[in-house]
């Protein structure tokens, strides 16, 4: 069940053009990315903005933010003479997700054209690459070092490296080491969009939201919606982890059948019990997951969400008990300690779950559970506390079955060996190509 793959399959989406994976292998460089179109030049701004607008590219960190709303806002503030900085965010804290490494590590002047185009629309003279991952900092570095310097004008590109944590990627947390504190999420607001990296309006985006910014530049906002639905324009590069295979990053196009990607990945549908979706933040989803597509609308439909698109697959022979356990006891061992409803909250609910898991919760720690999973919601300073609210929450409504069988400690799948994986799904490494 635990991802521990060395090796990582990439692959693109059967008739499907990619525009964000590539199919050569290794790290592209200058001339590589030149070669094929990379960092033209921008004339006007403001009409890129405008095919941003059109194109209806949404944020791919997590929260399907509108990008263009957010280039305004933080372009709005630099037309009334603010400064304004941008933010490349590639920290990627989730552990069962590996496409912001990919990309930063094999397409980094991919992401740089795109975080030159967005510090253009917005005005910056000050653009920084937030990582984590030590080879995704030194491919960052290197293609700086391969750019001519009026690739990015007047505008400065730093790369700073953050020790690897759950909340270091969240967007406060973000701004907060790029200013010299510590990985911790503030209070909001002020948003980063109102007062950010060194006080000023500051755009923070997710490095695939970035990569998209070349593709929209060159072809349009028409060419982007060409894939995709209405609502979820364009593709997303998904981790698939679980059911004992090597993990897997695919570019889909949003819409595309969820029993597509499991051919794709090598799977029988009735091998499937359900999904973990948004790595571990958007809950579970049971095997209702098998008639939809993967899209915004459809996967809230099912009161989760795609997330940073990661997919960890629960098979037949994983307990959806197990798993939220494995998920909550990561919470709370990895939330930052600030907040007392969340520090007390997820400890409390990784307690109810493990005793669900090893058999020895009672119909009252059921109900305490259900009920933090209501409560306890919106409660942090960030969005963790949700995602361990959104994980219990979805495994008492979607796994019913599941949770009455350990209630009655009668779980086939636990009974001998139940799983409990510190970081469970997780996407240990990342080879090139
Ligand atoms: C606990 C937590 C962790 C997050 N981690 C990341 C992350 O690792 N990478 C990321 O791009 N966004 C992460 N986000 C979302 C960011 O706060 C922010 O919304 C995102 O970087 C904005 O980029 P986008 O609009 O391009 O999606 C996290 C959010 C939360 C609440
Ligand atoms: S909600 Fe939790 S993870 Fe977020 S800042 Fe507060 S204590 Fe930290």
């Amino acid at each position: 069940m635990n991802s521990t793959a060395t090796e990582l399959t990439v692959a693109t989406w059967p008739s499907c053009l990619p525009r964000l994976l590539r199919s050569s292998t290794g790290t592209e460089d200058y001339a590589d990315y030149t070669g094929t179109g990379g960092y033209q030049r921008l004339d006007g701004p403001d009409a890129l903005l405008d095919q941003v607008d059109l194109s209806g590219l949404l944020g791919r960190g997590g929260a399907a933010f509108p990008m263009a709303t957010k280039l305004r806002t933080v372009g709005d503030a630099g037309r009334r003479g603010s400064e304004t900085v941008v933010v490349a965010n590639g920290e990627e804290g989730e552990p069962a997700s590996v496409k912001d490494r990919w990309l930063l590590r094999n397409r980094p002047h991919l992401v740089l054209d795109g975080l030159r185009l967005a510090a253009e629309m917005v005005g910056a003279r000050r653009a920084y690459v937030y990582v984590s991952d030590a080879h995704a900092a030194t491919a960052v570095e290197s293609a700086l070092g391969e750019v001519p310097a009026e690739v990015f004008g007047e505008t400065t590109v730093d790369v700073v490296a953050v020790q690897p944590g759950y909340v270091a990627g969240e967007e406060t947390a973000a701004v907060r080491v790029i200013n010299g504190g510590p990985a911790k999420p503030t209070d909001k607001p002020p948003r980063p969009f109102e007062e950010g990296v060194g006080g000023v309006p500051t755009l923070v985006s997710n490095v695939e939201t970035l990569a998209n910014l070349p593709y929209i530049h060159a072809h349009g906002a028409q060419a982007f919606r060409s894939a995709g639905t209405p609502m979820s324009p364009g593709t997303f590069l998904a981790t698939v982890t679980g059911a004992g295979r090597p993990a897997a990053l695919y570019e889909i196009p949003h819409g595309a059948p969820f029993s597509e990607l499991l051919k794709l990945h090598g799977l029988a549908a009735d091998t499937v019990k359900g999904v973990l979706m948004g790595g571990y933040f958007a809950g579970l989803v049971n095997s209702e997951i098998l008639d939809v597509t993967l899209d915004h609308e459809s996967i809230r439909r099912l009161g989760s969400g795609l997330g940073c698109g990661a997919i960890s697959i629960l098979t037949t022979q994983d307990c959806p008990v197990a798993v939220a356990a494995s998920v909550l006891e990561y919470f709370d061992r990895e939330n930052a300690g600030q907040c007392g409803s969340c520090f007390n909250g997820t400890a409390a609910m990784a307690a109810a779950a493990g005793a669900l898991r090893d058999g020895t919760a009672t119909d009252e720690d059921l109900g305490r559970l259900q009920r933090w999973s209501v409560v306890l919601r919106g409660r942090g300073a960030c969005a963790t506390l949700d995602g361990a609210t959104f994980i219990a929450a979805s495994l008492l409504h979607q796994f019913p079955q599941a949770v009455a069988r350990h209630l009655g400690n009668d779980c086939d799948t636990c009974s001998d060996n139940a799983f409990r994986a510190q970081r469970p799904y997780e996407v240990e490494a990342v080879v090139h190509q």
